[in-house]
């Protein structure tokens, strides 16, 4: 459900990326409180068209009482209707509908030791995590390594400063530049599987982290994945977030699927079902959509798993997956923007 929400300050944070906060107003409060590495799906209409997009909050969580601070990281992208919009157009003042913050790539505050491995605005949501956990939990310790083009372009470079500056010994930031030399910091160059499985020991211990959270272009954390499978580190410890997909290599297999001629979709949504037969080619989002334009989505894409739904019975074939983890496909959950049925019959459920 979308809530309208006022934009109440713009900062430019870089060349191409600004950090936008809206204000809350007091009865949606509780609903816009946030769990770190949370993300808020935006509704706008830019010349008569409705766009959707999902960003991830960087502020830190407020404890209760305190009201929550709604501040999103948006970076330009080439094409981007929304993004060009926010940073060309966007003023205070604005209004932009949005759903309640969501996604399950998130930290609790918690003892231990954390370490995320993040590329571009991927920072946006560790940002969030690693302050709230630095303020929140003194008995937790914080490792980021962030990945960027050049200094200029890198996003959050004075509120990441500010945590080093206010938590010397529990957070280490390493700093890799892809295409500028540092005075200080790693050499230049891409952090490729080979350079993390050789730099990840040598900064931390390894098999003492109790979380990673990986966070940006498709290339940068399946090479991570690949690192941290090569050191030992077992998958359950493992968290990521794909921002980036066109970014990555060309790993991934898009399956074009035709649903069977006579498929028909029952599909249950803010506790009413219905059911309607599926077109061809299209995906069962679409399905839903044609007449429940209450059903969930942002990218429609397969990245931000906002459509996730349970499929309670029948067989869908999914044409790609950046969102759900390994865990969330075997318990049966599915991206209904990526599913195609390959039964006659398929029912999700999209409340669970
Ligand atoms: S709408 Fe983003 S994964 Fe389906």
């Amino acid at each position: 459900m979308f809530h309208p929400l006022r934009v109440s300050a713009i900062e430019r944070i870089t060349d191409d990326a600004v950090a936008v906060t809206f204000a809350v107003p007091a009865e949606l409060r509780e609903t816009f409180r946030h769990t770190p590495g949370q993300h808020l799906n935006v509704r706008y209409s830019v010349d008569g068209k409705e766009i959707r997009r999902s960003y991830s909050i960087c502020a830190p969580a407020a404890e209760q009482p305190a009201a929550p601070v709604v501040r999103v990281g948006i970076r330009g992208v080439e094409g981007g209707a929304f993004s060009t919009y926010a940073l060309k157009e966007l003023s205070v003042g604005d209004q932009v509908e949005a759903m309640p913050p969501m996604g399950r790539f998130v930290l609790k505050p918690r003892p231990g030791l954390f370490a995320a491995v993040v590329g571009g605005s991927g920072i946006t949501p560790v940002l969030s995590m690693a302050a709230t956990l630095l303020a929140q939990e003194e008995k937790a310790r914080f490792c980021l390594i962030r990945s960027d083009r050049t200094a200029a372009s890198t996003m959050f470079l004075d509120e990441v400063a500010d945590l080093k500056d206010r938590y010397p010994d529990r957070f280490q930031l390493i700093t890799a530049l892809s295409r500028e030399e540092q005075s200080a910091g790693l050499p230049s160059g891409r952090l490729d599987t080979e350079r993390l499985t050789s730099l990840l020991p040598a900064v931390l211990p390894v098999a003492d982290v109790d979380g990673w959270f990986l966070c940006g272009p498709l290339g940068l954390v399946r090479g991570t994945e690949s690192a941290l499978r090569a050191l030992g580190v077992d998958r359950t410890r493992v968290h990521q977030e794909i921002f980036h997909v066109d970014d990555g290599p060309s790993d991934v297999t898009v399956v074009k699927v035709a649903a069977p001629s006579d498929s028909t979709l029952t599909a249950t949504l803010h506790g009413r079902s219905g059911s309607w037969p599926v077109k061809e080619t299209e995906s069962l989002l679409e399905t839903v959509l044609r007449s429940r334009s209450d059903a969930p989505y942002a990218c429609k894409g397969g990245v931000c798993g906002t459509c996730r739904a349970f499929l309670v019975s029948g067989e869908v074939r999914m044409e790609r997956n950046f969102a759900l983890e390994p865990e969330e496909t075997d318990a049966g959950f599915v991206l209904a923007c990526q599913s195609h049925p390959l039964t006659p019959e398929v029912e999700l459920d999209f409340d669970r």
